[in-house]
């Protein structure tokens, strides 16, 4: 089914609220499901809306939560998420994040006891958006080995860094620092195919290439990934005093209990620098000269990142919409709120 932005996000709105989730949290974490359906990132789009229901039926996501911001100094503060909606919590922190860094040039802004906020890059999308630099970090849950162990300790923490340009385009590179996400070993799971050895590691911390046989994620490019994924629950997580590490709640362990989970943003505004638009224009160039280098082959041209993303949604729209699931629009179009599917799964939700 294709769907706009606003058949697609007033379908998943109203479902939260169905739910029991506030209009104002609804709205936003709608909106940004339909930022990453729209640009491919299927994974983190309405597919996730059935948990989210569930989760906030039960209470394990605070349907009207009392958030307090905390300005610890010039450039820093600490948002306390009351375990609501983590779409709203990092939108909000990263509202915080903008006029401070207008202000004073930098913002260091933790978020706390938030749930899951989805695809980062949204939020620093924000502030490029602003014509400031920025970089978001969060907790996930604890599915990847770090390099020579057995047992899964961190999650696939995400990394997003964004930068204006002079023109429309906006640089956004937004990963996990797993080399997959769990979603592609259930896919290939469910096709009886193999996986790249490259993926995952069995109970004894083997490379698998069975999907049956996986225990852990591996995280991108060996011991520099691992340091990736520490560094972002040290600058998300034990820097806000959250739980960290394997002690970070599970997605679907108990979606009655908030999941306390971590988030940083930091923004800068080049102003401090180089200069605004001496950056920008900087910037278009940079990119300019990157799209125009000739291809190695088998490629038809260097993109900066996001730009593959902002085609999708190009292409999306010129095609008739987003396209989404038939199975998911039937749910979301329909009076349940959930299907009692994810409580109690194990931390990968076979
Ligand atoms: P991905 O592997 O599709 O892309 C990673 C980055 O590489 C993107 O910035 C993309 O623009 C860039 N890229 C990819 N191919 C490129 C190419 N050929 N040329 C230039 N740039 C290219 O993303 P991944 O790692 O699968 O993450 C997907 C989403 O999942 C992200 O939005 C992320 O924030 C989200 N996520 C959220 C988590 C959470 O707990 N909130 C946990 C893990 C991921």
């Amino acid at each position: 089914m294709k769907l706009s932005h606003d058949e697609l996000k007033n379908l998943m709105k109203n479902k939260l609220m169905k739910a029991g989730l506030n209009e104002d949290h609804a709205d936003i974490a709608a909106e940004v499901m339909t930022w990453s359906d729209e640009r491919g990132y299927h994974s983190h789009g309405a597919v996730r809306v059935e948990y989210y229901a569930e989760r906030i039926a039960k209470g394990g996501i605070t349907a009207n939560p009392k958030f307090e911001w905390e300005e610890t100094g010039p450039c820093s503060g600490v948002f306390e998420g009351d375990n609501g909606c983590g779409y709203a919590v990092a939108k909000y922190g990263m509202d915080k994040a903008i006029e401070m860094a207008k202000k004073n040039g930098i913002a260091v802004v933790g978020m706390k006891n938030m749930s899951h906020s989805g695809s980062i890059g949204y939020y620093t999308e924000m502030a490029a958006e602003q014509g400031l630099l920025a970089i978001s970090f969060c907790q996930s849950d604890p599915m990847a080995v770090p390099v020579g162990g057995t047992e899964p300790y961190y999650g696939t923490n995400p990394i997003s860094f964004a930068a204006p340009t002079a023109d429309d385009r906006t640089v956004v590179f937004d990963m996990a620092t797993t080399v997959q996400a769990w979603g592609k070993i259930l896919d290939k799971r469910s096709r009886h195919e193999s996986i790249p050895d490259s993926w995952a590691v069995d109970e004894k911390g083997n490379p698998v290439t069975d999907p049956n046989h996986v225990n852990a994620l591996l995280p991108i490019a060996g011991a520099k990934g691992y340091g990736l994924m520490m560094m972002v629950d040290v600058f998300s997580g034990i820097l806000l005093g959250v739980p960290f590490g394997k002690h970070v709640s599970s997605m679907y362990h108990d979606l009655s209990k908030g999941r306390e989970l971590g988030q940083m943003h930091i923004v800068i505004d080049p102003a401090r620098f180089v200069g605004a638009e001496e950056f920008k224009k900087a910037m278009s160039a940079s990119i300019d000269e990157l799209g125009e280098m000739p291809t190695a082959e088998g490629y038809d041209k260097v993109y900066y990142p996001g730009e593959r993303a902002m085609l999708r949604k190009e292409k999306a729209y010129a095609t008739g919409g987003v396209e989404i699931v038939d199975e998911i629009y039937e749910y979301l179009k329909s009076d349940d709120i959930h299907f009692d599917r994810y409580d109690h799964k194990n931390r990968f939700a076979e």
